[in-house]
C-alpha cells in the first residue's frame, strides 16, 4: 500500500542526518518546512540558503502549501466540511447544524461556563458515525490547564450507552506546560495525525483548552502585548492549517471575566479577538443561567445570524434544557 502522506526524508536532498536536525530544530513536518524562510532553515540545521529554499520549495509541492487554488477546487473541499453534533439541539441550530471541520471554533466565557465540557463532550461525539452525529474520527487534546478528566468521558460515555474503553483509546491528550510548549504541540498532533490517517482513524477534532491561558500568564504588562498577539496569531494560522489539511475541527476555549473593567477588557472581545475574526471562525459566547443551564450566544459568524441558545450541563454531558 502506497503511504498518503511524505516523511522529510522524501524531501530531495534531505538524509537521514539533515532530517534528524531539522526535526531536532523543530521542523518536524512537511508543512512546518513549506512555511519557513531560506534564513530560518538554513541556521537550524547549518545547511546553504540556497539548498534550504529548494528543500522549502520541494516541500511546498508536497504540502500543497502557498499556491493558489481554483474557485472549483475550494468548492469541491468545502462540500468535504463536515459537523460533529454537540449534545444540544438549540446549540447545533445555533450553529447551523454543529461545529464545522475546516474552521476554527472559538467558545469564550467565564470560568464555569461550560467551555471544557462542551470540549469533553465533542471528544466523544466526533468519533460516532456520521448518522449519529459524529464524523467518524478520532481526537487530541492540547490540555494547557490540566483540566482534561478521563472519568467525565467515561460517565457521559456511559450514561449514553458508549463504550467507554473505546472512546477512551481514541482521545489523544497532551499537556502544554507553557505557550511555546502549546506552539510545538501542533507540529507534534501533524505527526500524529499522518499517522492515524494511515491508521484510518483519522482526526476530525482538535481542542486547545485553554486557547489563552499561558499566554495570558506569560505575557503580562502592555509592552508585551504586540508579542503576545504575534505569537497568538502563528498559533491560530497553525491551527487553521490542521483544520484544512486534515478537514478537522478545530476548537478553541478562552476564558473572560465578567467585570468588564479588567485588563483584558469587554468581556464580548476577548483576547485575541481581531486575528480570530480573520479567519473564517465561529464565535461562541457562553454565559452562566439558572442552575445548570448556560446560554451560547453566536458572535462575528462568517454567514450564520446571530442568535442565542440555551442547553444544560449535566451527568450525561451536553443536553438541550
Ligand atoms: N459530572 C458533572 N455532572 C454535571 N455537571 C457537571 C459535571 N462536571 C462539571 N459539571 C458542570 O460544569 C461546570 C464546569 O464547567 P467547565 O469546567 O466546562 O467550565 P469552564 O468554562 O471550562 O471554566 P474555566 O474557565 O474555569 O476553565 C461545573 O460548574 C458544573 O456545573
Ligand atoms: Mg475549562
Amino acid at each position: 500500500m502506497s503511504k498518503d502522506y511524505v516523511d522529510l526524508e522524501d524531501l530531495p536532498g534531505v538524509g537521514a542526518s539533515t532530517a534528524e536536525k531539522l526535526r531536532e530544530a523543530g521542523f518536524s513536518t512537511i508543512e512546518s518546512i513549506a512555511v519557513a524562510s531560506p534564513s530560518e532553515l538554513s541556521s537550524a540545521v547549518e545547511i546553504g540558503e540556497s539548498t534550504a529554499a529548494k528543500i522549502i520549495s520541494a516541500a511546498r509541492k508536497m504540502a500543497d502549501i502557498g499556491g493558489f487554488e481554483t474557485g472549483d477546487r475550494i468548492f469541491e473541499k468545502r462540500k468535504q466540511v463536515g459537523k460533529i453534533k454537540t449534545g444540544s439541539d438549540a446549540l447545533n441550530t445555533l450553529l447551523g447544524g454543529g461545529i464545522e471541520t475546516q474552521a476554527i471554533t472559538e467558545f469564550y466565557g467565564e470560568f464555569g461556563s461550560g467551555k471544557t465540557q462542551i470540549c469533553h463532550q465533542l471528544a466523544i461525539n466526533v468519533q460516532l458515525p456520521e448518522e449519529e452525529g459524529g464524523l467518524a474520527g478520532s481526537v487530541i487534546i492540547i490540555d494547557t490547564e490540566n483540566t482534561f478528566r478521563p472519568e467525565r468521558i467515561k460517565q457521559i460515555a456511559e450514561n449514553r450507552g458508549l463504550d467507554p474503553e473505546e472512546i477512551l483509546k481514541n482521545i489523544h491528550v497532551a499537556r502544554a506546560y507553557n505557550s511555546n510548549h502549546q506552539i510545538l504541540l501542533v507540529d507534534n498532533a501533524m505527526e500524529l495525525a499522518n499517522r492515524l490517517k494511515e491508521e484510518n482513524n483519522p482526526v476530525r477534532l482538535i481542542v486547545v483548552d485553554s486557547l489563552t491561558a499561558h499566554f495570558r500568564a506569560e505575557y503580562v504588562g502592555r509592552g508585551t502585548l504586540a508579542d503576545r498577539q504575534q505569537k497568538l496569531n502563528r498559533h491560530l494560522h497553525d491551527l487553521l492549517r490542521f483544520a484544512d489539511l486534515y478537514n478537522s475541527a478545530v476548537v478553541v476555549t478562552n476564558q473572560v471575566q465578567a467585570k468588564p473593567d479588567t485588563f483584558f477588557g469587554d468581556p464580548t472581545k476577548p483576547i485575541g479577538g481581531h486575528i480570530l475574526g480573520h479567519t473564517a471562525t465561529f464565535r461562541l459566547y457562553l454565559r452562566k443561567g439558572k442552575g445548570n443551564l448556560r446560554i451560547a450566544r453566536l458572535v462575528d459568524s462568517p454567514y450564520l445570524p446571530e442568535g442565542e441558545a440555551v442547553f444544560a450541563v449535566t451527568e450525561r454531558g451536553i443536553e438541550d434544557k
